[in-house]
């Protein structure tokens, strides 16, 4: 089937650079993102790039490339299903907050509104690609939905899940490690995968291109971010260990990563994981592996929630023990809160968290990120409803420049790894902090025995 037009319904951090790669990478290919969104589909059109609605590294360029020849950005969400042949569905999952499943389950109502949409409006076959991370056999319930709310056409679900990581988003889809492709087996099913493997075939080799059944699809997803979210939690059990008996994380985590078969990567002692997916998606891990009556299997990935959770609380209780037990009306400076470097994403992030309990201990927040304006952060404390709109935003002041938000804080906190932190004048932010002045590097990204040397006390992750 020669694909000439592809719609993508969700214009957020996976749709939009998703997307706007596959506009780059195949020119013959009309591309069209749809979000109901009207304020976000506005500012992927705004004429000054710098205000696309997502940063990512490299990001602007190629939408500013595409942008009007082959890669279009509308509310028109009925027209774009109407004219793609392939509709790939990126609309968020989010764990439920209602009913069955609170908690834990993954919502699946913006799906269910894409498929009954997709139903209503198509007038001939279309390939339906499940971009969006799903609950294994989500497909079965599109399937349902699309065969009997539909106009008598053909629909092929296939699922394509996707891996890219924030910050690293335009890279990671230029040199995907895998494209993984789950489709039915049947002889429709198998056009349809070679349709979807046809497009990434433009830049991707075929020995990375996987196809498998769209259980084991869906399935790898989950699996993929329990996984990594995993090692983050078994590096940071090690780090606690580590500052009770004097052993360094950083060498551990260095010691154990040269083995090969354990790996280097995401061995990064941290203040806790953020980021919208991992705990979303291990939740729903455990919600899956419950409903089956699989309660060791739920157990079993439930910790890995339960360590992230009580790294963040031990974080900021440290902060409060090592500022002499109070921080009330002490100022403390948040280097960081977006979830990761290089994004403007705060969703989830370890800061919220870290932030909210040392306001309960009535201390002063103030914030620096090169990325995340104040009405996003306010925004963010809001969303945990602990304290009134008013009470977050008397503890929370934030700035533009990182010198300023230092200044008389008894303390700094480093919560996000952004790369100019390390390379502000330290001594500067010395002068003018209370003393004694305590930086808490909860990325372990500052030089601890150099600012000892300047007079910090200084403590990072795991030693
Ligand atoms: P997002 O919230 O940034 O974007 C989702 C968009 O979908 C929103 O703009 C929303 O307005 C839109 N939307 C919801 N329902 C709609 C509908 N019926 N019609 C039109 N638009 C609709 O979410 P995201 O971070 O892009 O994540 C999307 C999915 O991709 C999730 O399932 C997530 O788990 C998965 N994922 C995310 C990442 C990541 O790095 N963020 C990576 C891999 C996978
Ligand atoms: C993660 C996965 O890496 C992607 O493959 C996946 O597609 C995505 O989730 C998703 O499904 O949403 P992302 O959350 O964007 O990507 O970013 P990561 O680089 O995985 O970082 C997640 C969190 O873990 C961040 O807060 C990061 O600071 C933290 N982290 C990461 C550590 O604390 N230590 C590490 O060694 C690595």
């Amino acid at each position: 089937m020669k694909i000439t037009k592809i719609c993508c319904i969700g214009a957020g951090y996976v749709g939009g650079p998703t997307m706007a790669v596959i506009a780059q990478k195949c020119p013959q290919i009309e591309v069209t993102v749809v979000d109901l969104n009207e304020e976000r589909i506005a500012a992927w059109n705004d004429e000054n790039i710098d205000n696309i609605p997502i940063y990512e590294p490299g990001l602007g360029k190629i939408v500013a490339e595409g942008r009007g020849r082959n890669l279009f950005f509308s509310t028109d969400v009925e027209k774009a299903i109407d004219e793609a042949q392939i509709i790939f569905i990126s609309v968020n999952t989010p764990t439920k907050t209602y009913g069955k499943g609170k908690g834990m389950a993954a919502d699946l109502k913006y799906i269910e509104l894409c498929a009954r949409q997709i139903a209503s409006v198509a007038k001939d076959n279309k390939i339906v690609v499940e971009k969006s991370t799903l609950p294994v056999r989500t497909a079965e319930a599109i399937k349902s939905i699309l065969d009997h709310t539909g106009n008598g056409v053909q629909f092929q679900i296939l699922s394509n899940p996707e891996f890219l990581a924030e910050g690293t988003a335009v890279q990671d889809l230029l040199n995907p490690d895998r494209i993984l492709i789950g489709g039915d087996p049947s002889e429709e099913g198998q056009k349809a995968i070679q349709a979807l493997v046809g497009v990434y075939s433009n830049w991707v080799t075929a020995d990375k291109i996987l196809t498998t059944n769209v259980w084991s699809s869906e399935l790898s997803k989950l699996t993929a971010n329990a996984f990594l979210a995993q090692r983050i939690s078994s590096i940071n059990a090690m780090s606690e260990l580590c500052e009770k008996t004097g052993a360094d994380v950083n060498e551990v985590a260095k010691a154990i990563g040269m083995d090969s078969r354990i790996g280097p990567k995401f061995l990064k002692a941290s203040v806790g994981f953020g980021g919208s997916c991992f705990q979303k998606d291990i939740l729903n891990l455990v919600y899956i592996a419950k409903s089956y009556g699989l309660n060791e299997v739920a157990d079993y990935w439930e910790q890995v929630i339960i360590m992230n959770d009580h790294q963040k609380r031990r974080f900021s209780n440290n902060i409060v023990q090592t500022l002499y037990n109070t921080v009330s009306d002490k100022k403390i400076c948040f280097l960081g809160w977006a979830f990761k470097k290089d994004t403007n994403d705060t969703r989830e992030s370890a800061a919220i968290y870290v932030a909210d309990d040392l306001i309960n201990e009535h201390a002063k927040i103030a914030v620096y990120d090169p990325k995340v304006s104040r009405k996003k952060v306010l925004a963010d404390l809001d969303c945990l409803e602990t304290r009134t709109v008013s009470a977050n935003a008397a503890s929370v002041v934030s700035f533009d420049d990182p010198y300023e938000a230092c200044a008389n804080a008894h303390a700094v906190a480093v919560l996000t790894e952004w790369d100019e932190f390390i390379q502000y004048d330290w001594q500067k932010i010395y002068d003018a902090m209370q003393k004694p002045a305590f930086v808490f590097d909860g990325r372990n990204i500052l030089d601890g025995p150099t600012l000892e040397a300047i007079g910090f006390v200084y403590q990072g992750i795991g030693s």
